[in-house]
């Protein structure tokens, strides 16, 4: 048996609308999982495709995972139309490059909101939805396989492993850290129900993102590719065996850890100027 076949389960992922949300949605997709996203954005026309490259289910639905109450109607519905949840992956997530001394109220509760607290409500009602059928369930898979029936993976950063000069990030750096903070007593608390709990921290990705700072701050970019021992920035597909690993039975000894893909930036002294 494919151990990192996802046939046949479902997968609940926040910011799939575009970015790195969106690569993870077509790395479950393309493992067989049905596909069910929550965001505040249209999404890309790559993210139905999946539907159709893959034989599999897509829906999306526009939430804002800040309100508890629409996320809550949100993984009934998806709950309702695919029979159940087994995997959730939360990538919503915003930045804004703020230096400390001067960050507003309104980018620690933006911040905060959708990287922690919209983290924590979908986590919260997916693993209900979760235990829900594991209480339904007559027999688990027996000792000596993965007897977990789902898997919560949050998204990190790096900017929680190390900091960079080129910028100020200290808020959304502190909401990460809150979200990674959720990863071992998660762990501890539903290993009973035969949930795994772990995060995905990526270093600087080729995004949207990343490719619009290319052209407004070029040398911010250029400092990325620098930190990293590869001198360049990675690629979402880089991110693959790493997110299939967390969502299936390859990893099912696996929980409670962090797993920092970052192409080695945080393994190195960076030098104490990158001047030219
Ligand atoms: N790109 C990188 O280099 C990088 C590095 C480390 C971590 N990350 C993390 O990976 C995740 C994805 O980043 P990205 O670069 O693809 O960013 P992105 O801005 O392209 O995607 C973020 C997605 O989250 C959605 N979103 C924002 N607020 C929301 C809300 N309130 N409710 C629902 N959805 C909301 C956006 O609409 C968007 O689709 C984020 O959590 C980010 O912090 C990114």
């Amino acid at each position: 048996m494919d151990q990192f076949s996802l046939k046949g389960q479902t997968a609940v992922l926040t910011g799939a609308a575009r970015g790195l949300g969106l690569a993870f949605a077509q790395i479950l997709g393309e493992a067989g999982a049905n596909i069910a996203v929550l965001d505040v954005i249209q999404p890309e026309e790559a993210l139905y495709k999946i539907g159709t490259d893959h034989n599999v289910k897509v829906s999306y639905q526009k939430v804002d995972v800040t309100n508890r109450q629409a996320v809550n109607q949100a993984i009934e519905t998806i709950e309702k139309e695919f029979g159940a949840i087994h995997i959730n992956v939360n990538a919503a997530g915003v930045v804004t490059d703020e230096p400390f001394l001067t960050t507003s109220d309104s980018n620690i509760e933006r911040t905060f909101g959708v990287n922690f607290t919209g983290s924590f409500l979908v986590a919260q009602a997916c693993a209900n939805s979760m235990v829900r059928r594991r209480k339904q369930m007559d027999s688990v898979p027996p000792i000596g396989h993965d007897t977990s029936i789902g898997n919560i993976v949050f998204i990190g950063s790096i900017a929680t492993h190390i900091s960079t000069t080129v910028q100020n990030i200290s808020c959304y750096a502190a909401s990460k850290a809150a979200v990674r903070g959720l990863v071992k007593p998660l762990a501890m608390e539903l290993a009973q129900y035969g949930i795994r709990v772990n995060s995905l921290s990526p270093g600087y990705m080729m995004t949207d993102m990343m490719r619009g700072l290319q052209v407004k701050q070029p040398e911010l970019v250029s400092q990325f590719e620098k930190e990293t021992l590869f001198k360049r920035i990675g690629y979402p597909d880089e991110l693959k065996g790493a997110m299939l690993f967390l969502c299936s039975r390859a990893s099912g000894w696996y929980t409670g850890q962090d797993l920092l893909v970052d192409g080695g930036a945080s393994s190195w002294k960076h030098p104490a100027s990158f001047a030219a």
